[in-house]
């Protein structure tokens, strides 16, 4: 079946952490109007300052999550949930720990699964059952979105992956205790991200500015996965000046 094409909304801020302002804001006016919303997260070095401001809008009193349901993009292979380089640890780090999730709500990807294609099959048909109300996502500087690398179809699904060696060189800087970024992870996929209800991306600083012009200007392919996101009709981009620097005038 063809799919429609659909612009997305653009919003090009001035400075970077106006994007958490955005984004935050986003989220938690999302779960003022359902308390129990379902949230796809992700993970990485973009959005550290939107869980900061979560976090502080519940302190703050402004919002409470102790009703959501928490669904992780993805995770590396190998680690369990305790190691200091695991992404269910960043969220812990940076966003449960410091707020009222409750820990039965919170979704995550056993990393460390004995058998990582059968975890994936469970998450994946644990996902399929929600309909996240928003998916937060960042992208890769190769137009990755979860650990969709280039190559990944529109019709993908949770699945165990390989990492592609500019993914791991991207991330080696966020470790904190490995040397090597692992080789696989398990990701939501490509059809499942599509099935929210609303998706924001959000990307900041030149190194994004690529693959945020191929995703929003090129037709949908699988040399940039987040390009697929034109077929979702309610998509919300927050960029930073630098990310949106090759868009040109228009957007
Ligand atoms: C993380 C994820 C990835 C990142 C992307 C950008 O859960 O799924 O797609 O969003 O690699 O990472 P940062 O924000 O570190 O540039």
């Amino acid at each position: 079946m063809p799919h429609t094409l659909h612009d997305p909304r653009i919003s090009i801020l001035a400075r970077n952490i106006e994007v958490d302002d955005l984004a935050s804001q986003a989220i938690t006016d999302v779960v003022n109007a359902r308390a129990d919303a379902r949230l796809g997260l992700a993970t990485g070095s973009t959005p550290i300052g939107v869980y900061d401001r979560l976090a502080a809008a519940w302190r703050d009193g402004k919002v409470s999550f102790s009703q959501v349901h928490t669904f992780n993009l993805d995770e590396y292979c190998g680690l369990p949930s305790t190691h200091p380089d695991s992404f269910a640890f960043y969220m812990w780090h940076h966003l449960f720990g410091r707020t009222d999730f409750d820990p039965g709500k919170i979704n995550l990807i056993a990393g460390d699964a004995a058998d990582p294609t059968a975890e994936a099959r469970r998450y994946g048909e644990r996902f399929a059952r929600q309909k996240c109300d928003l998916q937060l996502l960042g992208i890769g500087e190769n137009g990755h979105i979860g650990f969709n690398e280039p190559g990944s179809p529109a019709e993908g699904r949770t699945r165990v992956v390989r990492l592609e060696p500019s993914t791991r060189a991207a991330n080696q800087k966020t470790l904190r205790v490995l040397k090597e970024t692992p080789e696989s992870a398990i990701t939501i996929g490509i059809a499942d991200i599509l099935q929210a209800k609303s998706i924001i991306v959000i990307a900041k600083g030149p190194a994004k500015a690529e693959a945020v012009r191929k995703a929003i200007k090129d037709r949908p392919n699988s040399t940039c996965p987040a390009s697929f996101l034109r077929y979702h009709p309610d998509v919300h981009w927050m960029l930073d000046a630098d990310a949106a620097g090759l868009l040109g005038a228009q957007a």
